[in-house]
């Protein structure tokens, strides 16, 4: 058999095994897994290298509006070159509707923002702000149909934050339809208390971001969704869980037979909140939410991903820029740290941290690695098994890993929008020296090889809604 490209000598890893064997590709696809395999018109060697499933980050948020003139610091086009740049060869990003919009409106302008500017395959979330009976009743359940099969409602933040019975609502209808319902757990009321309570006290720096977001807020959230989820009897995600507390309430209710996923992030792992009580205005670099907790919580969420209570491990890569007057540094977040956007960039450093921290330090797998980077977010999202695997019929999405490779962080080799990264100067072993996606060979060395090759992928529904095996 001729094939268009073929590796060799590389240790192929899938969620599940670790061997050797060469990989043959033909029209975007995995053709043949065997050894030996001679005729093709590219041959790659990847002696020394781990032959991976390309990243698949489900939790991106790219080009997205926010109020006060602030801007997001990456679009599709450097948020996806920065995907690529760190492994990755599909990001599921999110679309927000407005109030007052209907979802049609709403990804017809991602469709847009995104048109032609893609440099790794992409799908989208649906953000629901909205949920009118004519939004859930009609058009989600079509959209569904058309492949938009993942939703996220946000418990927390003024304007796009859900009451519990609309909360129910959409639960309901991802029941009806089949789709999976991500969940941003924190207590709103109890951080407007707090806020209030710390202005008042004339606290406005950075660090109290984290003193109003609690990991109460957070736990009792989690707890109130997963009860939520359990009155309509849904599957629903938990996602960028920070604590241990969190933690706990996914693994009860899996206890009581429900079905969640759990994800958490690279900030929870690797950031404090101490991280935010710096001099002048530098915490305002790691403001996100939930903020980071604190080194009990990181080894929580590392205890998290071995044992299985997450199966993503996503980036929430939320960029913006620090030393800006649209960024993190406007005018009244110097003044209130209220108004600093909240996010960090972190779709370049999410494998390289993972591989680094987890794998080279013996913490999880080669496997395990591979499930919650990207196997698992294929099957959550209904990718499986054209993406997140390395299997003859798949399409040829590779990472090809140097675990030798030593790297220091540095914001220049991310080649994001945001004028810094909250891991500069991290040493990290292991790198992904070069990505192909179906087929084509997108990144070597430092640099894009190939622009806006990126598809948009209508999905199916998700391996936790159907009565498929997860
Ligand atoms: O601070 C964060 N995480 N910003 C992104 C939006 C979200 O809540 O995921
Ligand atoms: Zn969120
Ligand atoms: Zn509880
Ligand atoms: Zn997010």
């Amino acid at each position: 058999m001729h094939f268009d490209t073929i590796i060799r000598n590389g240790t192929v890893v899938t969620a599940s095994d670790t061997f050797k064997s060469d990989v043959g590709i033909l029209n975007g696809r995995i053709a043949a897994l065997a050894d030996g395999l001679a005729s093709a018109n590219e041959i790659i060697d990847a002696t020394g290298l781990y032959v991976m499933p390309g990243g698949i980050d489900s939790h991106v948020h790219l080009d997205q509006p926010s109020g006060d003139g602030i801007v997001m610091a990456d679009d599709f086009d450097t948020g996806t070159r920065s995907a690529a740049i760190g492994g990755n060869s599909t990001v599921l990003a999110f679309c927000m509707q407005e109030k007052g919009q209907s979802l049609r409106e709403a990804l017809k302008i991602y469709h847009e923002k995104a048109a032609g500017k893609c440099h790794v395959d992409v799908a989208f979330h649906l953000v629901i702000t909205d949920p009118t009976p004519e939004v859930l009743g009609q058009e989600l359940p079509a959209l569904v149909e058309d492949g938009y099969t993942s939703l996220k409602v946000f418990m927390t933040y003024e304007g796009l934050r859900l009451r519990d019975d609309q909360i129910l609502a959409t639960l309901d209808t991802a029941r009806r339809t089949g789709a999976l319902v991500m969940v941003h757990c924190e207590n709103e009321d109890a951080i407007r208390y707090l806020i209030g309570r710390h202005e008042e006290e004339g606290k406005f720096a950075p660090k109290y971001h984290a003193t109003t977001r609690p990991v109460a807020a957070e736990r009792e959230a989690t707890h109130r969704a997963l009860s939520l989820a359990e009155i309509v009897d849904v599957p629903v995600v938990i996602v960028h869980v920070s604590n241990r507390e969190a933690m706990e309430e996914i693994r009860r209710a899996r206890q009581r037979g429900q079905k969640i996923a759990g994800e958490t992030c690279p900030q929870y792992l690797m950031l404090t909140a101490d991280d935010l009580d710096q001099t002048e205005l530098e915490g305002a670099k790691y403001v996100c939410s939930p903020p980071p907790r604190d080194k009990a919580s990181q080894e929580a969420c590392w205890e998290g991903l071995e044992q299985g209570v997450f199966d993503l491990f996503s980036s929430d890569h939320c960029p913006f820029r620090y030393d800006d007057a649209e960024g993190k540094l406007n005018e009244k977040g110097k003044r209130h740290f209220r108004w600093i956007p909240n996010g960090i960039p972190g779709v370049a450093t999410r494998l390289p941290i993972l591989f680094s921290e987890g794998v080279m330090k013996g913490r999880i797998s080669l496997n395990q690695f591979v499930a919650v980077t990207s196997t698992n977010h294929a099957k959550l999202y209904g990718l499986y098994p054209r993406k997140g695997t390395i299997a003859v019929g798949a399409d040829a999405d590779i990472a090809l890993w140097d675990p030798a490779r030593r790297v220091t962080l540095t914001n220049d080799l991310l080649q994001h929008g945001a004028d810094y990264t909250p891991y500069e100067g991290l040493d990290v072993q292991g790198w992904p020296v070069r990505l192909l996606i179906r087929g084509e060979s997108i990144v070597s060395g430092d640099g894009l090889l190939k622009q806006a090759a990126g598809q948009y992928l209508p999905r199916s529904r998700s391996h936790l809604t159907t009565r498929q095996q997860a």
